[in-house]
């Protein structure tokens, strides 16, 4: 029985994928490269030495999806597949809820037409909105605050909706918060096109010189140092939390039909705390200047991690420093993202 794995020759989709393949899966890799590129596939074959089997296609196209469920036999879904930049959905609203929501709709349509009935979703903590308690449990009331919140939101309520319908479906609905890092081969990594947005993406860009300085945006929110705090998970450790759900849903052990857990590792660390922790990794300054607070931004975000470990028996285990070391050794090793890897 095979895997589906929408998105994944995304930033960590890709990841997801060397987890899978490693620990035995057969998997079939869906995307319409949207944002990713194909290398990628090429990397998860170095690192796992397994041919990679995949699909170019878009998931609202249900009449292919039906196609590819049924010829590569397969039993579940690691749904991936999405747009993700907060900013841009509240610019181009209707391409989210088109490629989110209803790209969402006809994945599980199809599914339903072949009889797939086990998906695990990549949910977001930016469902919590503005927390009211510190740290975040699964029962914290969900609020989205802009677009990709909102189809992240209706996503989980359909999956809610069509568990209760059916016992025979299963989802798991993994509320990330920060991932960041890079696999430690340094083969696959994040590889954001333009100007980034996140945190992360921004402070490798001034270690390799091509920003001059990272804006640290508000120095005066009620945190230990000022900054905004964040729960920032190595991507690698955030992928296994993947591979358990899988084993928790096909196993029958899951605690209902459609269970929501918190992917972080329940720590905060504030801005400058992440450029002091870079400084270290890459022995590079990090030059930076506070700005004004980015709008919708909140103080502090990070997760209660204990129903995850109840429910998946898992714990997020790379500290701070190996999320940014791995990050660096991507960097160093891919200058300008895939298209520019040097030996
Ligand atoms: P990514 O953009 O690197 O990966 C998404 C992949 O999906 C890309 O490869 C893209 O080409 C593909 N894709 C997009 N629309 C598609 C479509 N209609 N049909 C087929 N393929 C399509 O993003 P990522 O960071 O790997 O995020 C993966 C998932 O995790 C997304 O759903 C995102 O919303 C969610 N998530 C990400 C973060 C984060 O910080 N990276 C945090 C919370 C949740
Ligand atoms: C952002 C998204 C969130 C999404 C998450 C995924 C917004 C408002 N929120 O969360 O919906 O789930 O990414 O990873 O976009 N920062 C700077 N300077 C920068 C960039 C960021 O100071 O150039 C600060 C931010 O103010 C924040 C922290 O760094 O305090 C982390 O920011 P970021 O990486 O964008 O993540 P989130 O805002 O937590």
């Amino acid at each position: 029985m095979t895997v589906l794995i929408t998105g994944g020759a995304g930033y960590i989709g890709s990841h997801c994928c060397v987890a899978f393949l490693q620990a035995g899966h057969d998997i079939v890799v869906l995307d319409n490269l949207s944002n990713a590129t194909s290398i990628s596939l090429d990397r998860i074959a170095e690192i796992t030495g397994q041919k990679v089997v995949y699909e170019q296609a878009d998931i609202r196209d249900q009449a292919k999806l039906e196609t590819i469920l049924k010829q590569h036999r397969c039993s579940a879904v690691v749904h991936f597949a999405g747009l993700k930049a907060v900013g841009e959905s509240t610019k181009v609203p209707l391409a989210y809820y088109d490629n989110n929501v209803v790209g969402t709709h006809r994945l599980l349509s199809a599914m339903a037409n072949c009889g797939v009935k086990q998906m695990i979703f990549s949910s977001s903590a930016t469902v919590y909105g503005e927390p009211q308690f510190l740290p975040l449990t699964e029962d914290h009331p969900t609020r989205a605050v802009n677009p990709y919140g909102r189809t992240k939101l209706i996503i989980e309520d359909m999956l809610r909706d069509v568990a209760a319908s059916d016992p025979s479906w299963g989802f798991g609905i993994l509320r990330y918060f920060n991932p960041v890092g890079a696999h430690d081969s340094g083969l696959i990594g994040e590889n954001p096109l333009g100007i980034p947005n996140n945190l992360m993406p921004f402070i490798t860009q001034v270690a390799d010189g091509r920003r001059e300085q990272l804006s640290v945006f508000g120095n005066d929110y009620d945190t230990r140092d000022g900054t905004g705090v964040r729960d920032y998970i190595h991507v690698t450790d955030l992928v296994e939390g993947h591979l358990r759900a899988h084993e928790v849903l096909a196993s029958g052990s899951a605690p209902s039909n459609c269970f929501a857990v918190n992917l972080g590792t329940g720590n905060g660390y504030s801005v400058l705390e992440m450029v002091r922790a870079f400084e270290r990794a890459s022995n590079k300054e990090i030059r930076f200047s506070f700005a004004p607070r980015r709008d919708g931004d909140v103080a502090e975000c990070y997760a209660n991690t204990e129903l995850a470990h109840k429910v998946l028996n898992w714990k997020a285990e790379r500290d701070l420093d190996a999320m940014c070391r791995d990050t660096w050794n991507w960097v160093c090793k891919n200058p300008r993202g895939y298209e520019t890897a040097v030996d």
